[in-house]
């Protein structure tokens, strides 16, 4: 498969199964396609539509926007969200009356030199507007690179994402540009999915690595997940013969509400806390290995933590207290964690 295939085969699905009645379509006016690359950055064609219109009616040429007062704009653009946009958006009209005469430049570092414009939107901007040939490339373009080439790895990682830039590059065409990178956005957001990619109807299929090795649904690869933050808690496991003793959670927090296991930090002493906070005689034994249980936003390794009573104890005393035998204890209204320590105890695995 040659470089000039992949680009022909792009082109010539997008002019039969491509969008061309898009309101930033059929136009070379660098102002119109400014404003809707910046709008359409993480942000749905059919949500953009609307807004696209209303904003180009107001402000249908760069000095409409740099005119304007910085909080029409924004009228304009609340409920699009990622409102830096709109603020980069101003600025850089006002950059262009000013240092440019009111005309988008048509120059790369120029273009670049603006506000809240990156490299892939300026040659989106420059391949619709002047036709210049110009390599886009955003989550769309990277998840078919991905695939068709089968690359591995995150493709926000920098040597990957300099690989596909240089692919980006080699594969451009010498004419259609504007049919080519509209068919890449066309063929990432219709058919090139990241899930549910149709490529039954895919016209690089044929040459698709990952198609041919069944690797689709995995790539492009996921940013690698930040190490959760770990915590230490240590639970009191007082038992009376067959009972143990639960303590209800706070209503607000991690649990709460539930029953549990009474709870002291890893910088307390067991026998004091069971002293103050619980009236009860007792002493520590070996903790038993440690219970891992995963958070969205941290793990938390539990310490469970075997009391022995000096003597039988009292009825619980308080309302948030309560002995119960180890069987009804797991079925009651307990953390899975807590569960887990207590089945346990009676069935030792
Ligand atoms: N996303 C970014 N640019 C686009 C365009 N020109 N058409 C459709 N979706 C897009």
């Amino acid at each position: 498969m040659s470089h000039t295939d992949f680009s022909q085969k792009i082109i010539a699905w997008q002019q039969v199964h491509g969008r061309h009645q898009l309101p930033w379509q059929n136009t070379h006016d660098a102002y119109a396609i400014w404003v809707s690359e910046i709008m359409l950055q993480q942000t749905q064609v059919q949500a953009v539509i609307a807004y696209y219109q209303r904003f180009m009616q107001r402000f249908p040429d760069v000095q409409a926007l740099a005119a304007a007062p910085q909080e029409e704009v924004m009228r304009y653009w609340s409920g699009l969200g990622y409102y830096s946009r709109a603020r980069n958006l101003h600025d850089a009209a006002q950059k262009i009356v000013d240092e440019f005469a009111g005309q988008f430049p048509q120059q790369m570092p120029d273009i670049l030199s603006l506000p809240g414009i990156g490299r892939s939107t300026a040659a989106a901007i420059t391949a619709f507007a002047f036709e210049q040939q110009q390599a886009i490339l955003d989550g769309n373009v990277k998840r078919i690179f991905a695939r068709h080439f089968l690359i591995q790895g995150w493709p926000g990682q920098p040597k990957i994402e300099k690989q596909m830039w240089q692919l980006a590059e080699q594969l451009l065409p010498h004419k259609n540009i504007v049919a080519y990178t509209q068919g890449l956005m066309d063929l990432g957001a219709t058919l090139c999915t990241r899930s549910k990619p149709r490529c039954i109807e895919c016209p690089i299929q044929s040459s698709c690595q990952a198609y041919a090795q069944q690797m689709v649904a995995i790539l492009p690869t996921s940013k690698p997940k930040k190490s959760l933050p770990q915590k230490h808690t240590v639970m009191l496991i007082v038992l009376d013969g067959d009972e143990v003793l639960l303590e209800k959670r706070p209503p607000s927090g991690i649990w709460g509400g539930l029953w549990s296991l009474p709870e002291i930090s890893a910088q307390e002493i067991p026998d004091q806390v069971l002293q103050t906070r619980f009236a009860l005689q007792a002493q520590a034994s070996e903790p038993l290995a440690e219970v891992p249980h995963s958070f969205t936003h941290y793990k938390l390794n539990i310490i469970p933590q075997p009391m022995h009573l000096s003597e039988r104890a009292p009825q619980a005393h308080a309302p948030q207290l309560l002995w119960l035998p180890l069987h009804e204890a797991v079925n009651a209204a307990i953390p899975t964690p807590v569960r887990k320590i207590l089945l346990n105890l009676i069935q030792p695995v």
